[in-house]
């Protein structure tokens, strides 16, 4: 961890002046999230930053982290926040994110495991390497710190609430296939642990955000006439309201969902189920199941994309 370069002393701590009651243990005391201690990863720029912002202007007290140490810097110094630097994509890397958070702060109440990288490729041309980074970083990152998180959450009174971040292109885009995989992972990653951890104080929720951001610069400059504006007059601002709610002790009943953000339209992701009704087969053969598709099944395709009009 490199703390914030104007929190003084060179020592992890809140970037904050002396005696402005905000940060630190006390945390501060009123907005929603008064009184708790907030991780953003990937907050240096774009929507983390935008998560940050707001966390911090309803009360937590916030870890900044990104690997871009400059950015995430000015963003902590612009909120009175403890600046990170760890690559959340290694084990290592996670643990400090979180440790930065307990060690400024004594707990950690929310983790919002933004922090990713875009690649854009054919299945034709797609570089290993780059498939594994964005794995390493999208679906292991977000696992590794969430791990961390959960068992800190476990052993604290109250428990915590963690966002993931994932996107529509799961549900199937062309040229995303990596990033669209790594993102189905961490929507079935949010499935699992609201799964596991039913029942406990621990939540666990993702959100599936639109704005216009480096990210999104990146799809216009592949795709072209194609990209269609999509993200075009997004701020990234316009989804924070939702991620901070899900942190919130007002979402204590939300579990295991997938919130969608897109322009003033709010709405929750269908989950991944069975497409009923099934076809009944008396014995299994070949010919049975070609029969089954053919009467029914091949009718009865599931659309991609996210929108079914896309299909
Ligand atoms: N922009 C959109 O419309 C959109 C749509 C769907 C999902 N998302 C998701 O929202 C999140 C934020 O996206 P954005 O558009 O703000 O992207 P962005 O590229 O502007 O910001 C991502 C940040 O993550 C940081 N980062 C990358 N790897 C890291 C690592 N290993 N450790 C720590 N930090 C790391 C980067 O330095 C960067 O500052 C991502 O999870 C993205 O997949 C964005």
């Amino acid at each position: 961890m490199r703390p914030d370069p104007t929190a003084g002393a060179g020592l992890p701590g809140p970037a904050i002046p002396p005696g402005t009651g905000v940060g630190g243990r006390a945390g501060r005391s009123a907005g929603s999230l008064a009184g708790k201690a907030v991780v953003v990863t990937g907050a240096g720029r774009g929507l983390g930053a935008a998560y940050a912002r707001l966390a911090a202007a309803e009360g937590a007290s916030v870890v900044v982290n990104d690997v871009d140490i400059d950015a995430a810097a000015e963003v902590a110094a612009s909120i009175g926040a403890v600046c990170d630097d760890s690559d959340i994509g290694t084990w290592a890397g996670a643990g400090r994110v979180v440790e930065a958070c307990r060690s400024a702060f004594g707990r950690i109440d929310g983790l919002v495991n933004n922090a990713a990288v875009f690649r854009l490729a054919s299945p034709y041309q797609q570089d290993p390497d780059e498939f594994r980074k964005v794995v390493e970083v999208n679906l292991l990152g977000t696992a590794y710190c969430g791990l961390h998180a959960i068992r800190a959450m476990r052993d604290q009174a109250g428990g915590g609430s963690i966002v993931n971040v994932t996107s529509g292109s799961h549900a199937g885009s062309a040229a995303m296939a990596a990033y669209g995989a790594s993102k189905g992972g961490v929507a079935s990653l949010t499935y699992c642990w609201a799964a596991d951890l039913a029942g406990t104080a621990v939540r666990v929720n993702a959100v599936s955000p639109n704005a216009h951001t480096r990210m999104a610069d990146a799809f216009e400059r592949y795709l072209g006439d194609r990209a269609a504006g999509q993200n075009v007059g997004k701020d990234p601002s316009t989804n924070a309201p939702a991620v901070v709610y899900l942190l919130s002790d007002t979402a204590a009943g939300i579990s295991g969902q997938v919130v969608r953000i897109d322009g003033d339209e709010l709405s929750l992701m269908t989950h991944p189920g069975v497409a009923a009704p099934a076809v009944r087969i008396p014995a299994w053969t070949v010919a049975a199941v070609a029969s089954a598709f053919e009467s029914d099944l091949a009718h009865r395709q599931q659309p991609l994309g996210v929108h079914p009009t896309n299909a």
